[in-house]
């Protein structure tokens, strides 16, 4: 009899070495199994009980009792634990300080848009957009271009096989809002522009400009001077002086190139403005009567002016940035300057 009592402490102690050894959840349930299940070391016990005599039963049965329970809590508190440190790994430190979401910022590119499209919301104009794929027809005929206008050569110009072309400049948007609205017209167009150019440091293949067309009843050479004018202070600050010099663009009679005086030197003469002073920004005029007459407005009622702003060449002024070809790379060391 005995030796039914010590089976049974020596399982209470089996139960007890084992998960001092591996108290896994794998090892909890083998020893629940073992111990307690169906064809389990205690249901065999239990079995022995009919042999034990009538006056001991009372005890061995405290004993069993006691000795099934002891091992139910031993597995029940392991399997506690186990829980308890699986549920940790899981769970969030609150008191870990924050991780910073690293949230991106614009582009120089777009940084510079913004900027330029915000200080000419601000003397009244509003934004238009045009199509990157065009015809010749906005690209070139109705914007004046002669047919032998180098512009146009396959050389130059990004054509695809059924006669369309990457736009080379955004002066199509012109056209386009001309032929869907009635003057007076008062837009400026930023975006993309494509041109044949081997890059350098100076050229890409894809760029940006801004457009802008004035086009309302007596409009003078000196409403578009002052509107640039206006435009170099806003974003470049009053140190800025502005030139107009002569030039030619088929949309445009007089025509000018419009530069500013150089923000590296203040006008003296430096290696970027290579000793003139002054570094070209746009191409601007007053809009030909032929582009006016293009679209069915009457040159002889209404008169404007345009202009094509560069804003590469503006986000490297502002930003120093000595090789256009950074703005490009999408290179993260160079984009979190900005
Ligand atoms: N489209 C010209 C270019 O890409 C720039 C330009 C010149 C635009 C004169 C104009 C303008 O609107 O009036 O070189």
């Amino acid at each position: 009899m005995s030796s039914l009592l010590e089976k049974l402490q020596q399982s209470v102690l089996d139960v007890q070495a084992r998960l001092q050894q591996d108290s896994s959840p794998e090892a909890v349930e083998e020893l629940r199994i073992q111990f307690l299940g169906r064809n389990g070391l205690l249901p065999a016990l239990s079995k022995e009980m009919g042999s034990v005599a009538p006056e001991e039963r009372k005890n061995v049965g405290i004993a069993f009792n006691s000795s099934r329970k002891a091992i139910e809590d031993m597995l029940q508190d392991a399997k506690n634990a186990a829980g308890a440190v699986e549920a940790k790994k899981n769970s969030i430190d609150v008191t870990l300080p924050g991780r910073l979401a690293n949230a991106g910022h614009k582009h120089p590119i777009s940084i510079m848009i913004d900027e330029c499209v915000n200080t000419f919301r601000r003397m009244g104009f509003i934004v238009a957009e045009g199509p990157e794929i065009e015809d010749v027809y906005h690209n070139f005929d109705a914007l004046n271009t002669p047919m032998d206008h180098p512009s146009r050569d396959r050389g130059d110009t990004f054509y695809f096989a059924d006669g369309r072309l990457l736009r080379s400049q955004t002066s199509p948007v012109q056209i386009r809002v001309m032929e869907s609205q009635e003057p007076p017209v008062r837009i400026v167009a930023p975006g993309r522009c494509f041109r044949r150019d081997t890059p350098d440091a100076t050229h890409g293949m894809n760029f940006h400009q801004i457009e802008g067309l004035y086009i309302d009843k007596d409009v003078s050479l000196a409403d578009l001077k002052s509107i640039l004018q206006n435009f170099a202070w806003e974003v470049f600050g009053e140190k800025i002086n502005i030139r107009l010099r002569p030039h030619f663009f088929p949309f445009t009679e007089p025509s000018v190139e419009y530069d500013f005086s150089c923000i590296m030197c203040g006008g003296k003469g430096c290696p970027v403005c290579k000793n003139s002073g002054y570094i070209e920004i746009a191409g601007a005029g007053m809009v030909d009567p032929n582009v006016l007459r293009n679209v069915g407005y009457d040159p002889e009622v209404w008169s404007g002016f345009a202009f094509g702003l560069g804003i590469e060449r503006l986000a490297m002024l502002r930003y120093r940035i000595g090789d256009i070809r950074y703005l490009y790379e999408n290179d993260v060391r160079f984009l979190q300057q900005f």
